[in-house]
């Protein structure tokens, strides 16, 4: 039987689509069983077209502490209820409470748009361009008390490219996100991940996770006659298919795709 996941969002919900075409296409054996938000936006308007349970657990005004620890105990006790097996934070835009730490200790990823501990905040990609550096990525960590500071699971670099805005250099890096996070909450499914005493090394049994991890189909398209080239590319993906491009995260066929290079763990 498939895992049950519960997602944060609170956003346009790119990942949690994502983690949803990847459970459909058999790449990750997960059930979403609930999506919750902070706040009404198009990612819990999918969810509700996609008949997942959702739940809006409206954010406590900025210094409210009583509201502040009434929503934390909300959002615990609501998504406990449904009996999770992991909690994603694909988007979610506050910083959970101790009530949510305490019931899903271990069991809390997040999906951060820079390599961690650089970047970390709401604003990580045009923090990284205002910084200039050359080579900024995605990273999914366990979640703890501290801003975007828990135990790092998995990490991809995303160059930046001269003449880089904020947009194109999120459209990189969503590419990333929609191929890792998946692989991530997979890992985190299979028992793959272990947290070291130290409390800040995760260790990857990659034996564990070639063993119970589902192997994922991918297909790089590469023609000369771009004739029909949609509705194969269409079709590629309603079979299960991953698409995989050298060049641009969204491929010939309009369809979102992966860019080609060394697969992480
Ligand atoms: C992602 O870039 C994630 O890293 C950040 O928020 C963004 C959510 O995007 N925390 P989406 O709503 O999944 O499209």
């Amino acid at each position: 039987m498939a895992h049950r996941i519960a997602v944060g969002v609170s956003g346009t919900g790119s990942n949690l689509r994502a983690l949803h075409a990847a459970a459909v296409r058999g790449a990750l054996d997960a059930e979403i069983v609930l999506v919750f938000s902070d706040r009404p936006c198009a990612a819990l308007d999918w969810a509700v077209e996609q008949g997942i349970e959702t739940l809006l657990v409206p954010a406590a005004p900025h210094g409210d502490d009583a509201g502040r620890a009434e929503e934390d105990r909300i959002l615990a006790e609501s998504v406990a209820a449904v009996s999770p097996e992991l909690v994603v934070l694909a988007g979610y835009m506050r910083i959970v409470g101790p009530a949510m730490l305490a019931a899903f200790a271990r069991r809390l990823v997040n999906l951060h748009p820079a390599l961690l501990p650089g970047f970390p905040g709401a604003h990580a990609v045009r923090d990284a361009l205002a910084a200039g550096v050359k080579v900024t990525g995605v990273t999914v960590h366990f979640v703890d008390a501290s801003l975007d500071g828990g135990p790092i699971v998995v990490q991809e670099a995303v160059p930046v490219l001269v003449g880089d805005t904020e947009e194109t250099l999120f459209e990189r890096i969503h590419a990333v996100e929609h191929r890792l996070l998946p692989r991530a909450v997979g890992l985190a499914l299979a028992g793959a991940l272990t947290i070291d005493p130290d409390g800040r090394t995760v260790r990857i049994d990659a034996a564990r996770a070639a063993e119970t991890m589902p192997v994922p189909k991918r297909a790089l398209l590469s023609v000369s006659d771009k004739t029909g080239l949609t509705e194969f590319g269409a079709g590629l993906v309603r079979l299960g298919f991953e698409l995989v491009s050298t060049v641009a995260p969204r491929g010939p066929c309009g369809r979102p795709v992966c860019r080609l290079q060394t697969s992480p763990p």
